[in-house]
């Protein structure tokens, strides 16, 4: 499927190596109209990840593209900023790149996020690939923002999956439930990408040691802070060394080169409440051997199975060479 070309793009993300890589696949992809990108706290502070993300875009050769941070605590004001033993120090693997040569946008994210939609007159697609507490905030500041945004991707959730911050829980839902049940709740379109097929599209060490052989300075990025996260994954959830495809499928998925083998429209709302399931996405998928007939209050298209074939494509596209 082809990317839907020209389709004005804002990423919230929490820069990370997922992030990063995602990051770095929307560089490479023809036609990928990159408006912004904005940061909260999750894998590392919202400031770390608008650094991380200045100097990811560098080494892809984007410049000008504004980038701010937002929300340093979840709608609770809990403070959710380390997630070094999953992203590294600093967040991307350890790798520690040259210093940003362009600053921060001196716009906190929620603004960003507002006057990029209003720019973008109705246009605008957003990818979330962290915690959506900038999200949430965003649609307190401004309650026609639905009106303005065209679509919402959101890398989170586990709906037939096991959880990765608890039994149940994803860590991009899970670290700011209300502002998840916010966002479910505003009426936009709006796409989950959750843990059941994020975690079923793999890259491996060969996709890994492809992406260093190839040597450019957007392959060797990619391939040197995967190295992390291939050894947490190997320790913590996979049984081989490789790492899932949490935020790059999502920002696959939303540009239109992915397409999804199944993904129907249901009802999604989140646990809010502070017991076991706290975080849980709540889908209600009941119409599970009927084909998923239409479902009144349905709220979200929720991703539950790709084809397994994106990381080849990521792959290739990373090394390619852009002209
Ligand atoms: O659960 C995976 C998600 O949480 C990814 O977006 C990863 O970057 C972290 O933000
Ligand atoms: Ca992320």
């Amino acid at each position: 499927m082809s990317v839907t070309a020209s389709r004005p793009l804002l990423m919230d993300c929490d820069t990370g190596i997922d992030d990063a890589v995602a990051l770095l696949y929307l560089c490479q992809t023809p036609g990928v109209d990159l408006r912004a990108v904005t940061t909260v706290a999750g894998n590392t502070s919202a400031e770390r990840a608008a650094l991380n993300t200045l100097q990811v875009l560098e080494a892809a050769g984007r410049t000008g593209v504004p980038v701010a941070a937002g929300a340093d605590a979840t709608l609770r004001g809990v403070v959710n900023a380390d997630a070094s033993f999953v992203h590294g120090d600093g967040g991307l693997g350890g790798v520690h790149l040259p210093a940003p040569a362009a600053a921060p946008d001196p716009r906190h994210a929620v603004d960003l996020i507002i006057d990029t939609a209003r720019k973008a007159g109705g246009d605008l697609h957003i990818l979330a690939t962290a915690p959506l507490t900038n999200l949430a905030l965003a649609l307190r500041e401004e309650p026609r923002l639905p009106e303005l945004v065209s679509h919402v991707t959101v890398m989170g959730g586990a709906v037939h999956h096991p959880g990765n911050i608890s039994a149940v829980a994803e860590a991009n839902i899970g670290n700011d439930p209300e502002a998840a049940a916010l966002v479910l709740a505003a009426g936009w379109d709006l796409t989950l990408v959750p843990l059941d097929v994020t975690m079923r599209e793999n890259l491996t060490e060969a996709h890994r040691q492809r992406l260093l052989a190839t040597g450019t300075p957007v392959s060797r990025l990619a391939g040197e802070i995967l190295d992390f996260y291939f050894a947490f994954h190997e320790q913590t959830a996979l049984p081989f060394r490789g790492s899932a495809c949490h935020d790059p499928l999502a920002a696959g998925i939303a540009v239109g080169e992915v397409t999804p083998k199944l993904a129907p429209r249901v009802h999604v709302t989140v646990d809010t409440a502070d017991g076991a399931a706290r975080g849980a996405l709540v889908a209600d998928t009941r119409g599970l051997y009927r084909g998923y007939p239409e479902q009144p209050g349905a709220n979200a298209v929720v991703v539950l199975e790709t084809d397994g074939t994106f990381p080849e494509l990521l792959v290739d596209r990373l090394c390619q060479v852009r002209k």
